[in-house]
């Protein structure tokens, strides 16, 4: 198999809408990254989503909703969620959110509808949600006349697609048809908040709405990324909530979260980074992902520093987050695409707004190297 790129014409369009009407996955864009997506009321779709992405079913999918679903009373209309065990409270945070926040990069997780496959959620008796930003998502929502399960289109544990390229390098050869919609405004995934215990708000994953923005809609202060303890595969049971896996967003290359920015790096910041078992050859490059600053000069000093020849990007020369979050994962996977025996990433410059997420998924990405 040898998935093809397709343009977002209207035909295309009718073309995916009806694959996904018959039970097939495909390759769509949204605002955050590429998804995998499938009718979400088919369980052959939703056997073929985590097939695809080797994806164990222990971890839920999103599923991506339509224009209509704007609010809690019609996600009970489209027999997505089950309204009445939601609390008066409940309900009215998740309408502030869906009012200020729907189309966009924020996932609800409520209370499921009993007419949602049991496979779409692991089990769970909740349900996660989000209506994406993106016209083309939008299109094809409406022609397939479904909502749409998607999980990121990269293999499970991978770095997340952000172009249709990505896309047709992490799955070309399991899939069919990729939407290509150019590349992803965000860049990372949608932040996910749960709704669905009694009167509490949970953050459960941070990304594209910033936490600041959610608390100062819901008029709250303090929410803070629910703790999580490392997730037990071996447990026959689905994850409590996402992320619970230490290890995600991982290229194939060892990835190595440097203690500070190269500005203020000193050799001896670096002595328990070069592990013996990572850095094979001192012949080899390395990669260097830079947060922002001039890369010319940064990467003359990481090579003083290393001895080695060194490869750099740069996220955000200006150090904007918004424009460091857009190119993230796309200089992950370019860094992850050369001859080097390792990539180095500085920290991220801010822990404020899309700096949260960032951070999220520099510690994840160098998670088993830590
Ligand atoms: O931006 C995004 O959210 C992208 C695009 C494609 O929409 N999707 C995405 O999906 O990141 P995925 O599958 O890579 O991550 C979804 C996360 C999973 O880690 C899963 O554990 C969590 O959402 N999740 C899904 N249903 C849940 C539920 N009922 N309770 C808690 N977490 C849930
Ligand atoms: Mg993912």
């Amino acid at each position: 198999m040898k998935a093809k790129i397709l343009l977002p014409t209207h035909e295309n369009l009718f073309h995916v809408a009806q694959a996904i009407r018959q039970d097939e996955v495909v390759g769509i864009p949204t605002e955050t990254v590429y998804g995998l997506a499938g009718n979400c009321r088919s369980p052959l779709a939703l056997a073929r989503i985590f097939e695809t992405k080797e994806r164990p079913t222990f971890d839920p999918l999103i599923i991506h909703v339509g224009p209509l679903a704007k609010g809690t009373y019609a996600l009970e209309r489209l027999e997505l969620i089950d309204g009445a065990r939601l609390s008066v409270q409940q309900r009215r945070w998740a309408d502030q959110l869906i009012l200020h926040f729907w189309p966009g990069p924020l996932t609800l997780v409520l209370p499921k509808h009993p007419s949602i496959p049991d496979l779409a959620t692991s089990g769970l008796s909740t349900v996660a949600l989000r209506m994406p930003r993106h016209s083309i998502t939008q299109a094809l929502i409406s022609a397939s006349q479904c909502s749409l399960a998607a999980p990121s289109a990269n293999r499970f544990g991978k770095i997340s697609p952000t172009t249709a390229h990505a896309v047709e390098s992490e799955l070309g050869d399991r899939i069919h048809w990729i939407l290509d919609g150019g590349a992803c405004e965000v860049g990372l995934e949608s932040t996910i908040i749960s709704l669905s215990e009694s009167d509490e708000i949970k953050l459960l994953r941070p990304g594209g709405t910033s936490v600041q923005q959610i608390e100062d809609v819901l008029g709250i202060t303090g929410l803070q990324l629910t703790s999580q303890t490392p997730f037990d595969q071996s447990k026959e049971c689905a994850m409590p909530s996402p992320g619970m896996l230490e290890s995600h967003y991982a290229p194939e290359k060892p990835f190595l979260l440097l203690p500070k920015s190269v500005t203020d790096l000193h050799e001896s910041d670096l002595l328990s980074l070069f592990k013996p078992t990572i850095v094979r050859s001192l012949e080899s490059s390395v990669g260097l992902l830079l947060m922002s600053g001039d890369s010319a000069s940064l990467s003359s000093k990481f090579e003083k520093l290393t001895g080695r020849k060194v490869i750099a990007r740069t996220l955000s020369r200006e150090g904007n987050l918004q424009e460091a979050a857009h190119q993230l994962f796309t200089e992950m996977r370019y860094l992850d695409s050369l001859n080097v025996s390792a990539i180095y990433a500085e920290p991220c410059f801010s822990l404020q707004g899309l700096g949260f997420a960032i951070t999220d998924r520099l510690k994840r990405a160098s998670a088993r190297y830590s």
